[in-house]
C-alpha cells in the first residue's frame, strides 16, 4: 500500500488530487522505551524535529551499576504520559494534529518496550490513525537523516551502543544488510564494565571519555581484538579482561594511573572500530560512513574515525550529541519511511527482545 492509499484507508485524506500535488506535511509522533530512556518526539516529513524530549532514568539505575529491567518498566509507566504531553506542548501541537505514530518494537527489554508499544497502540486506536512498530537499530541508523547534511545511499553504518556493536551496508532508509557484529560484549557495555571495575559510576562511556583526555593512550598497551581481519565481527570481552588483570596487578598504586588505563582502553576499542568500519566501506565501494548509537558521542572516536576515513577519501556522518543516545526523533524518522513503504502495524503485533524483528 502506498502512502496515499494508506492515509485514504484511515480516512485522513479527502483530497481529489494525488499525493504528489499535496502541500501536506506528515507529522509523526515517535515513542521510544526500549531501555532506560522514556522518549517522545514530533518529526515532520521524517527529517525535521518539531520537539524531542528524553527522560533519562540514569539516577534510578546508577546505584546498581547497570539497568534493572523491572525498575525501568515501572519508570516508563510513570513517565510516558508526561513526556508525550511535554513533547506536544513544545511542538505547539495537540494529539489531533498527529498523522501517525512510530514506536520502538525491539530489540530491547521486553517489559520496557511493552510500555511504549501499548501506549502507541492505544493512542493510535483512539485517534484512528496509522501506527507502526519499528526496529530500534534502524532508528539509530536513520538518526543521521535528522541532520542537515545526510549521507547518500549506499553507505556503511557503524552502530555502537550499550547493547549493540554492528556494521551495516545501508542501501535505503529501511534496507539494511548486517555485515558483522560483536560476538560478546557491545562496545558501550565494555565502557560501562571498565568504569564499574574502577568504581567511576554508570553509564561509564561519558565518564571514560572525559577522564581519558588527561591520560596517555600509548603508555599501557591493551590488546586489539581484530578476530578475522577480513571479516566484520567484533569481540570486546578480551580487552575488558585485560583491563581487569592490569587493575588487579597494580592494586596498590592504581589511583594515579586511572587516566592512562582509560585512555589506553579507549584507544584499543576505537582502533578496532575505525579499522573495521573503513574496511567495510572500502569493500562495498561506499564513500560515506555513518557513525551512530550512544558510543558515537565519544569525542576520540568521532575525531579518529573522521581523520582515518579522510585519508581514504571517505566522508563521515555523525549525528549531534543529543541524537547519539536513545531518542524518539530517530524512531519517528525511520517510521516515516516504513509508512511510506506501506508498512503498518496492527493490534495483534507484539514487541521483540532480539534482532532480527519480523516485518
Ligand atoms: O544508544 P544508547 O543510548 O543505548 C543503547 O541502545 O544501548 O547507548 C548507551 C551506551 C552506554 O553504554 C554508554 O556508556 C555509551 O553509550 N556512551 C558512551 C559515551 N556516551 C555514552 N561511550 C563512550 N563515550 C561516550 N562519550
Ligand atoms: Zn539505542
Amino acid at each position: 500500500m502506498d502512502v496515499a492509499s494508506l492515509f485514504h484507508f484511515y480516512g485522513l485524506l479527502n483530497f481529489q488530487s494525488s499525493i504528489d500535488n499535496l502541500q501536506w506535511i506528515m507529522v509523526i509522533l515517535g515513542i521510544e522505551t526500549s531501555c532506560d530512556e522514556t522518549a517522545a518526539a514530533v518529526v515532520k516529513e521524517g527529517a525535521t524535529i518539531a520537539a524531542s524530549v528524553v527522560a533519562s532514568q540514569i539516577e534510578v539505575h546508577h546505584r546498581y551499576g547497570g539497568v534493572v529491567p523491572e525498575l525501568a518498566s515501572r519508570k516508563h509507566i510513570e513517565a510516558i504520559v508526561p513526556v508525550v504531553d511535554e513533547t506536544l506542548n513544545k511542538a505547539d501541537l495537540f494529539l489531533r494534529d498527529i498523522h501517525a505514530i512510530a514506536v520502538t518494537r525491539g530489540p530491547g527489554l521486553v517489559g520496557a518496550l511493552l510500555v511504549g508499544f501499548a501506549f502507541a497502540k492505544a493512542c493510535a486506536y483512539a485517534l484512528e490513525i496509522p501506527w507502526v512498530g519499528v526496529n530500534h537499530l534502524e532508528g539509530h541508523i536513520n538518526s543521521v537523516f535528522l541532520e542537515p547534511d545526510p549521507p547518500s545511499f549506499p553507505f556503511v553504518a557503524l552502530l555502537v551502543s550499550g547493547g549493540h556493536t554492528s556494521v551495516y551496508h545501508v542501501t535505503s532508509h529501511i534496507m539494511v544488510e548486517l555485515m558483522g557484529q560483536t560476538r560478546d560484549d557491545a562496545a558501550g557495555e565494555a565502557f560501562d564494565k571498565v568504569a564499574k571495575m574502577l568504581d567511576l559510576g554508570y553509564p561509564g562511556g561519558g565518564i571514560i571519555d572525559r577522564i581519558s583526555r588527561a591520560g596517555d593512550p600509548a603508555r599501557i598497551k591493551f590488546p586489539r581484538t581484530y578476530l578475522d581481519k577480513s571479516g566484520f565481527d567484533f569481540s570486546f570481552s578480551g580487552i575488558k579482561t585485560a583491563v581487569n588483570r592490569y587493575i588487579m596487578n597494580h592494586k596498590d598504586h592504581i589511583k594515579n594511573q586511572i587516566p592512562d588505563i582509560l585512555a589506553g582502553f579507549q584507544e584499543a576499542v576505537i582502533d578496532v572500530l575505525c579499522y573495521k568500519a573503513i574496511r567495510a566501506a572500502m569493500q562495498k565501494g561506499c564513500s560515506s560512513i555513518a557513525l551512530v548509537g550512544g558510543v558515537a558521542a565519544n569525542s576520540r572516536l568521532r575525531q579518529k574515525l573522521r581523520s582515518d576515513a579522510r585519508h581514504k577519501g571517505i566522508d563521515v556522518h555523525i549525528p549531534s550529541l543529543h541524537l547519539c543516545g536513545d531518542n524518539a526523533a530517530m524512531i519517528a524518522a525511520v517510521g516515516y519511511h516504513y509508512l511510506k513503504a506501506g508498512i503498518v502495524s496492527d493490534l495483534q503485533d507484539d514487541v521483540f527482545s532480539r534482532n532480527p524483528l519480523p516485518r
